[in-house]
Formats: structure tokens, sequence, C-alpha cells
């Protein structure tokens, strides 16, 4: 048995939660194995809508196992109102839900030292969703960090004190105008950390290894996106982990030939939150109709999405890096009534026609090149059936698959678990 594995193609926000559950059927165990709270995947079912935060997306389906993996950092405050809003929906996760040993905490002062970093870049600012990722990650490859399994050990608190201690003195340093009240902050994360500890906490790489062996199967749920990797991504306008298909491998604790299907999601259109450079994006009417259609606000902090034509170059390099075997086009009903669409085909790279993402897409070097089709003015939202679908969908699609040598096999035509036309 293998791992399949579900990621994002661009800078996030593509749909992965939404894609997680309507697969989870087919799955026993799913598995986050990258980021943290810095996530918001979004589930629509019986009229309801969820956000995930670090919480697998698997959750909603009985007899399924959820397991936060390794490379997971976890905040304990944002978990426990995770688990409140199961709580409120009466979903047992009590036993379904594991944590690996090995996942790191995200500490209270993780948060105001990513809050004093990006203060102190004022415009250079990664525009970071302030969730103490950074921090948190730097703690790890320091070696400073402090895991969930720590906290069955007895001295976790002085541990604990001497890194919240180093983390202020940090802050200090910084030199920045960040008020925080540090006390107010660690009561409520240690009774955080009391709910936390009433979970099942496992040793992760062993338990998929021996449900690997007893042909159990997975799927492995990314969070963020390839371009916000931090070795492929836009650096440094990035997140903190490998948001990649490698980062499956690191995060689990499963071998690369251990890895099956490479699920690749994209939309039908491109998005992304934060600073950082960003060829096709819009600035006229278009961008605003996708931005108002597509409801583009981040789930976790709200922010308008910065939006903009399909990118090609990109995506090419998304699918090469982590191998997509399969793609899924997310949001093409937010296309509906545009006469015409672009694809970035190349880019004028400095004078020069390329294919390929250059080590620097800032604007000054890149011009994108567009491949123009029809629009079409038909509503998706209501479409069953692949055989529904418009002429000129089915074009744009057959272009991209062309393209990118992989089958587009979902198409997503709303936020719904029912709106998914499977080809
Ligand atoms: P951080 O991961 O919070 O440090 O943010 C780094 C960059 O990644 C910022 O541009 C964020 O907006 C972006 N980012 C982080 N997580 C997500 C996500 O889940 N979706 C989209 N963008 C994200």
């Amino acid at each position: 048995m293998a791992v399949d594995l579900l990621l994002g193609l661009q800078w996030g926000d593509e749909g992965k939660g939404k894609i997680v559950d309507v697969l989870t059927s087919n799955y026993n165990i799913i598995a986050r194995f990258q980021g943290g709270p810095n996530a918001g995947h979004t589930l629509v079912f019986n009229d309801m809508k969820h956000v995930l935060h670090t919480i697998p997306s698997g959750i909603f389906h009985d007899d399924v196992i959820n397991l936060v993996g390794n490379g997971v950092v976890i905040d304990p405050v944002i978990f426990k109102n995770e688990l409140g809003k199961l709580d409120d929906q009466n979903i047992d996760y009590k036993k379904s839900l594991r944590i690996s040993r090995k996942a790191h905490l995200i500490l209270p002062t993780h948060r105001l030292l990513d809050a004093a970093s990006e203060i102190a870049k004022g415009k250079a600012k990664i525009g970071s969703t302030l969730k103490g990722i950074g921090p948190t990650y730097m703690d790890k490859t320091g070696r400073n960090g402090i895991r969930v399994g720590d906290l069955e050990l007895d001295n976790w608190k002085k541990k604990y004190r001497a890194l919240a201690n180093k983390h202020e003195r940090m802050i200090a340093f910084y030199n920045v105008d960040l008020q925080y009240k540090l006390e107010e902050l660690e009561t409520e994360f240690f009774k955080a950390i009391e709910t936390l500890k009433a979970l099942i906490f496992i040793d992760s790489e062993e338990y998929i290894h021996q449900a690997l062996k007893k042909e159990k199967s997975i799927l492995a749920e990314g969070a963020q996106g390839s371009l916000l990797d931090i070795d492929f991504g836009t650096y440094p306008f990035v997140t903190s982990s490998n948001t990649t298909a490698a980062g499956a491998c690191t995060g689990l604790g499963v071998a690369p030939n251990k890895i099956g299907d490479v699920f690749g999601i994209f939309k039908a259109y491109t998005t992304r939150v934060g600073s950082g450079p960003f060829p096709t994006e819009l600035f006229d009417e278009d961008g605003e109709t996708m931005g108002r259609v597509g409801q583009e606000f981040g789930a976790t902090t709200g922010r308008s999405r910065r939006c903009g034509w399909l990118d090609l170059v990109a995506l090419r390099y998304a699918c090469q890096i982590n191998g997509v075997t399969q793609l899924m086009m997310m949001k093409g009903d937010v296309l509906s009534g545009f006469k015409t669409l672009k694809v970035c085909t190349a880019y004028n790279y400095k004078g020069e026609i390329i294919t390929h993402l250059p080590y620097n897409i800032e604007e000054k070097n890149v011009t994108p090149i567009y491949t123009e089709f029809n629009g079409w003015n038909e509503d998706l939202t209501k479409m069953e059936d692949a055989s529904q679908l418009p002429k000129e969908l089915n074009e744009y699609i057959a272009f991209l698959e062309q393209d990118l040598d992989i089958p587009i096999k979902i198409v997503s035509v709303g936020p719904d678990r029912k709106q998914t036309i499977f080809r």
C-alpha cells in the first residue's frame, strides 16, 4: 500500500480542504504533514461552512483516523478552539484524532516574535499570518523547540521557561512597538496544553509504517501551496516549511518509494495573500470580479487575496517538483461570464522568452505572455456531470491537460462537497 498526497500547486487557498473531504471516504487515515494554523481549510456540506486550521480535513467522517504529523507545528490555543467547534457539532474526535509526539509546539512568544519581526521589516514584510510559524520552525531547526512528546516529561515547564525568557530578550532586541501581556497569554496557553494532553499522542512514523503493512489507505494532506515552499517557493516571501511532495516524506516519516498518487490542486485562476511577486496579478475590473465572485478572503486572516490569470509557467514548475499524477481544478465557476480568458504560457524574462520559472520573478524582470481563450456564460454551480460543462471550458481544460500532460480528474464548481464533477 502507498501513501497518496494532496497538495496545493499555487500560493495556497486552492481548496485542498474541500477535496480532502470529498476523497476521505476512499481512505482509512488522513494525515497533515506540515504547516500549522496559518492554514485555513474550508469545508462546506449540509449548508454549513467549517474552517479547520490544524486538524486534518477528514475529521467529519466516521471511522477515519486523523493524524497530525511530526512536520506540523501546533498552537495549543488555536487547537483547543478548533476542538471546541467540533464539540459544538458533536463530532467525536477523541478516538479518531492522533498527534505525533514529534510535532513542535507554537508558544505564545513565537507569535510575538513573528509580529516583532514583521514590524521590524517594515515595507519588506513577508505578510505573515502572524501565527508564529516562522519562529517555531526556526527553533525546530535551531534545535531549541518544544515538542508534543515533551509534555509527557516532568521537566518540560523548565524548558518552556528558558525558551520563553530567551524569546523575550529577542523581542526586546527588535526594539519595536509591540504591546503584550505574556502572563495572560501563558494562562491561556497552559490551559490549552491540558486539553491537548487529553488527546492521543503517538509515534506517528511507526503508526504509519504499521498501517501501510496492514494495507490501510492513507492520504497526506498538504497545507499552503507549492509556491510558498521554503526551498522552491518565491523566497523570501514563502512560509517556513516544505509544502511540496518531499515535505510529506519528512513530515510523516514516509519513504519516497511509499508515495503513490500525487493529487495537485489548482484554481482556474491564481490568487495570493501576503507580499511577494505575482506576475499575472490583475489590478483591473477582471481581478476585482475574480475576488468578488470567488469570495477571495483569507480563511485564517480575513485579508483580501490578490487575484490574477492562471500562470501555467508556475503550474508546470509545481507539477514537476511534486510529481503530480492527477490534477484537480477548482473554482471554474468563478470564471463564468468573462468574455475572454487568459493563461500565461511563457514569460518575457529580461528580453528572453522562457517557459520555466526563473530564480527571480519580480515584476521588473518578468512580463507574462498570454494565450487567450473564449469564455462562457453558463452558471456551472448546478452542474453535476462532465457532459454538462460548456464547450469553452472543455477547451480550456484540454489545453491545460495537453500542456501539463496530466489528466484533470476533478472540476470543482462551487464550495459544497456536492459541487464536484469527476472526469
Ligand atoms: P506564514 O506562514 O504565516 O509565516 O506566512 C508566510 C506567507 O505565506 C505569507 O505570505 C502568508 O500570507 C502565506 N500563507 C501562509 N499560510 C497560508 C495559507 O494557508 N494560504 C495562503 N497563504 C498562506
